[in-house]
This record gives structure tokens, sequence and C-alpha cells, in this order.
């Protein structure tokens, strides 16, 4: 989490960084700050709050060619002015942004800086002490600067302003995401490449404890021995207005609205010259020659997993677990012979999927990789990729990579039935191309959706219950997360089966029920359920599919192959959270205390 930007040229600095910082805000957003260098000094603007808020305090006469900034998700003290980055050494020579968790800095700050005054609760600030430091004690800056990020224990992108020397960022990463963007007689830096489309689309990647030395003119990699090392430059597959919202009030509309052409872009995207769908020959041998996948993801990627088990195992009959990344991490499970783990992961940045990539990597297991960026930390650091192809996704409350990571583990999950001649009872491009035109239809009932949240989920309700069987479960599971992210209702998914062990207790006199009923199996059963709940008081919504439908079902949904509900059901679902929070006043794109990229543990 936290987003930073470096540039370094002779255009507007500071409204390149306000722009720049305006795209990583979906990184974090409680506070934010920039920094611009001149012949006079360092200016420092900070505030708590979003970038807008730091945009009224910048002075607009500042100018200077270069300068640093940053958009915080607090870890290590509340968010408030003072905590906010840059922060800047004693004598204030240095300032410093930066991205991640330094997890030794309470014995920095006992040990090596011991004489040493903090003005905030930070981590971070221990950094630009010892720069200061190791740099008073250092032939350069440089020096200093590698001497400090061998002291650091876990994780940072770093930005460095030297008020002496205007003419230079120093740059740093290791396990948080950083990029150098490359110019004409000006450089950037930023966590991802979105913030500096405005400038550049050439972009230079970098490895973990790699530093770089950027001037207008120059880039300089080097490690942390100060060995220089060469790389070129790439073009990452990302349109500049793919960020941007056009008309829509919100990304997060956008994004749900971007689903059916999604789904027909991926069906493109993997399918062979006999118009077949077909993936990599080396992702295939992986799949064949496992004995167990075990799906490893988080939030809404974690829900999607438990999806494509479905998939695996009825199409392909291979055997799959799904695991929530955090608690794999330390408590992993007994593994069987030849496991192969894929990995699901929007950002493909989320720390506590990284953490179980590095742990399985040492006992030597295979990873896959299903992520929307290619090039991001988990893409790189697995075996093979499979890309999303759904387009930069924005809104931090998940909508289009969901459906995207059901379409694509349903590829995998066919490429590997065909390849052990498993023959499927349905094609399975047609049934995409099916569900395509359901999510259009559904995708057009935004008024239906509104209706529906300002029914259910008045002002006053402050909970909410998601029923569902089989696929609808998983289903329901994200319907509930959608809504708790971005209305703040306390939602939660229940199997129809299991409210009456415990959960139906809460039901009281108007409580909403949201229930799915798109499973011939067990129509009657959550019918039954739903009965139970209505006995004691709750308010159901049914939303079934066509031909299942009964009376008084509250929407319909097109029908599409039984397999493939999940891709179509959820949207009415993402559609009831987003009106229900835009009643409620929240800001959708923006939940509070989220980040859509959580690169801490
Ligand atoms: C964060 C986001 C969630 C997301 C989860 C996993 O918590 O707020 O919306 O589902 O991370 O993210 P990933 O990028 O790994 O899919």
């Amino acid at each position: 989490m936290c987003g930073i930007v470096g540039y370094i040229g002779n255009q507007d600095t500071k409204e390149i960084l306000l722009r720049g910082l305006e795209k990583l805000e979906y990184r974090g957003y409680d506070s934010a700050g920039i920094a611009v260098l001149d012949r006079q000094g360092v200016h420092l603007f900070k505030e708590k709050g979003r970038i807008a808020c730091l945009r009224e305090i910048v002075d607009p006469q500042t100018c200077g060619e270069v300068g640093i900034g940053h958009t915080r998700w607090a870890t290590h003290g509340v968010p408030n002015r003072v905590n906010a980055h840059p922060h800047q050494s004693a004598s204030g020579r240095f300032t410093l942004v930066h991205n991640g968790v330094i997890e030794n800095y309470e014995q920095l700050k006992t040990g090596l800086l011991a004489s040493h005054d903090f003005k905030s609760d930070t981590d971070t600030e221990v950094i630009v002490q010892l720069v200061e430091k190791f740099a008073g004690e250092s032939e350069t800056v440089e020096e200093g600067f590698r001497k400090t990020l061998k002291e650091l224990k876990g994780s940072y992108a770093i930005a460095l302003l030297d008020k002496e020397d205007p003419d230079v960022i120093y740059v740093a990463k290791n396990k948080s995401p950083l990029l150098v963007g490359v110019g004409e007689h000006f450089n950037v830096v930023a966590s991802d490449a979105m913030a500096m489309l405005q400038v550049t689309d050439q972009f230079v990647e970098l490895m973990d404890k790699e530093i770089v030395v950027l001037t207008r003119n120059s880039i300089t990699i080097k490690d942390l021995e100060g060995r220089e090392i060469q790389r070129g430059t790439f073009t990452p597959e990302i349109d500049a207005s793919d960020i941007e919202k056009g008309t829509y009030p919100h990304y997060m509309l956008k994004e749900i609205d971007e689903q059916p052409f999604v789904i027909r872009n991926i069906v493109q995207k993997y399918q062979d010259l006999d118009g077949k769908l077909s993936l990599d020959e080396s992702i295939r041998k992986e799949m064949l020659s496992c004995d167990r996948v075990y799906i490893i993801a988080c939030g809404t990627s974690y829900h999607a997993g438990l999806v494509g088990k479905q998939y695996m195992e009825k199409w392909a009959k291979v055997p799959v677990e799904v695991h929530i990344a955090s608690e794999f991490s330390y408590n992993m499970p007994l593994l069987s012979e030849k496991p192969l783990f894929i990995f699901i992961s929007q950002s493909g940045e989320t720390a506590d999927s990284r953490a179980v990539l590095v742990e399985i990597k040492k006992l030597g297991h295979k990873a896959i990789t299903l992520t929307n960026v290619p090039g991001s930390t988990l893409s790189r650091e697995a075996d093979h990729t499979l890309h999303l192809y759904a387009g930069p996704e924005i809104a931090v409350a998940s909508t289009k990579a969901y459906t995207a990571q059901l379409a694509v583990l349903a590829i995998l999950a066919v490429d590997t039935a065909y390849a052990k001649g498993i023959e499927l009872d349905f094609d399975p491009i047609k049934e995409l191309s099916i569900v395509a035109n359901a999510m259009e239809i559904l995708c057009d009932a935004k008024e239906e959706m509104e209706d529906i949240a300002a029914t259910y989920l008045p002002a006053d309700k402050r909970n909410a219950f998601f029923l569902g069987r089989n696929m609808d479960y998983y289903v329901c599971l994200e319907g509930a997360l959608k809504l708790k992210e971005i209305s703040y209702i306390q939602a939660e998914g229940f199997p129809g089966g299991e409210l009456k062990h415990g959960p139906i207790a809460l039901i009281e006199d108007g409580t909403p029920i949201i229930a799915l009923a798109t499973q011939e199996k067990v129509n009657l059963n959550i019918r039954g359920n739903v009965k139970e709940v209505v006995a004691r008081g709750a308010n159901p919504c049914i939303i079934s599919m066509k031909g299942l439908q009964q009376p008084r079902d509250r929407f319909i949904i097109p029908a599409v192959h039984p397999d493939f509900t999940a891709l179509v059901s959820v949207i009415p679902l993402q559609l009831i959270s987003y009106y229900a929070a835009l009643q409620r006043g929240c800001d959708v794109d923006k939940p509070r205390n989220l980040a859509k990229s959580v690169t801490v543990e």
C-alpha cells in the first residue's frame, strides 16, 4: 500500500507529482504530501485526507525541477499531517517518501539512532535519519544511502531528495513495487505505470535490493554493493484512456459495465488458431503433472478461487484446495506429493499471497499466477502467468477482475480437461458468449438494482445476509464482501442450510436477506431456507435464474449454463452494493480503511 512518485525534469514538477498521486490513490488515501526542491530549498506540503485536500494547500507558485510525492495507507501511526510523508532528516537536508514496512524500526530507533529525536510515529522516519547519519560518515550520499538500506529489514520502495544536490533523486526497492519511467530530458519513478502514463510509456523494471540514481538524463541502476546493472526499457499494455472514468460517476460503475467486454476479450485472447480455447503448453504440463492444486488468494480473489475449484474438480477431475493466503502462511497443511500452486491476485502485489509464494518456492514447488498485472511481483516470481486481460481496475472494490478470474479459471479447467481427453458436454466458447450477453442485460438493469437497494437496504439497516447453496453460496460470499466494503453495512454470506445452526439467531423483523436461486439441484432447498427466515420476520429479496423462478422472486437473471451462473449472478449483487453505498453517501471508489493493493502482511 501507499503510493510514491518522483520526477526530475523541466516540466511543472508539482503538477506531475499531484496527477501521479491521483492515479495512485487506489493504494491508500488517508493522507498525502509532496516535496519540491529548487535552488532556494525544499518546499514541503502535507495534508490529512485525499489528494484533493493536498492540492488545496500546495502553493501554486511552487516551481522546481525535482520532487517526490506520497499517498498513504497508515500502518505505523494515525493518519495526520505529521505522520504523512515526505519525512525529513533532523537537519532538513534529506527528504524521503517510502512505501512498505520497516520491520526492525524499533531496534534502529533504540540502537543506531538512539540519540535522535523523532517527530512522527512512522517506521519511515528512521530511514531518513539513517541516511543523514550514514551520508555524514561516507564519501558520497549514494554510499550512505546503500549503507542505510543494508540496515533495513522489511519492505520498501523509496525516493530520496538531497537539498544539496537538486540534480538527483535516489531510489531503492525491496519487495514493494516500483518502476522508473523514461523521458527525453526528464525521468520519473512511481509505484506503478499508471501514475506515469501522463508523461511516458517507456519503463524500466526494478528488482529487489536495487538502487537507482536518477537524473534528468540518466538512469543508473546498481546493486547494494554499488555494482552497475544494465536493463532495457519496456512498454506496458495499458492505454492512458483505460484509466479515465469517462462519463461515469465512479470507476466501480464503469468497471461493472465493462464485464461483458472483458469476458469476450478473454475468450478471444485464449483462443488458438483453430478457434479452440487453449493455454500455453508449459501451463498445461504443470496441470497434467500435479496431483493436487492449491489455490492461494485473498479477498475477492479467494472467492473466485472457490468457484475455480468447482471447475477444475468437475471438468478436469483435478483435486483442488482453496486457501486464504494469510492463514496458509503460518499454518501450512500437509501437502500432496506433487502439488501445483495457483496464486490468484488482481494486483499481483498482495503481500500475504507473496509470503506463501516465497515459502513454496523454497520447498521447490511450481506456481502459476493468475493476475491482471503481468510483470507484477507475483507474476515475476511464479513459474507461469495467466493474464486476466481485464484492463486496469481502479475502484478498490473488485468487480471485473473477479469475473475475469472466473473466466480464466474456467478456461484453465477446460484446457486441462481437453488435454486429459475428457469430453465436456457443453461448448465453453458458446457458453461464455451467452454469459457475456446475459451480463449486458444485467448491466442494463441498473434502475431495478437501485430500487432493490432502496427497498431492502434503506439507511436504517445495519446488517444484511446473503443466502445461497453450492455455486450460489460462493457468489453470496462475494456479494456480502462487496456490500460491506463499500456501504459499511455488516453483511455476511451463508450457505442456506447452515443458517439454522447459529446465524438464524440474528434474524429480526425486517432483516434484509438476499438469496440466490440459480442452481436447479438445490432450488427447493434454498427456498425452504428462505421460508425459515421469513417465518422469523426477515425481508427476503430472491434473485433467481430464468427457468427456476417462483412467483414472488424479486429479480430474474437470464438463463446461462448452470456451471457458469457465478459470472452473471454476481452482477446484481455488485450493483445492489453500489447503489446501497451511493444512497448512504459513501465514497464508492475509495471506501474507508481499505486499499486496492495490500502490500503489507
Ligand atoms: C484488498 C482489496 C480487495 C482484494 C484483495 C486481494 O484487500 O481491497 O478488494 O480482493 O486485496 O487483492 P488481489 O490484488 O491480491 O486480488
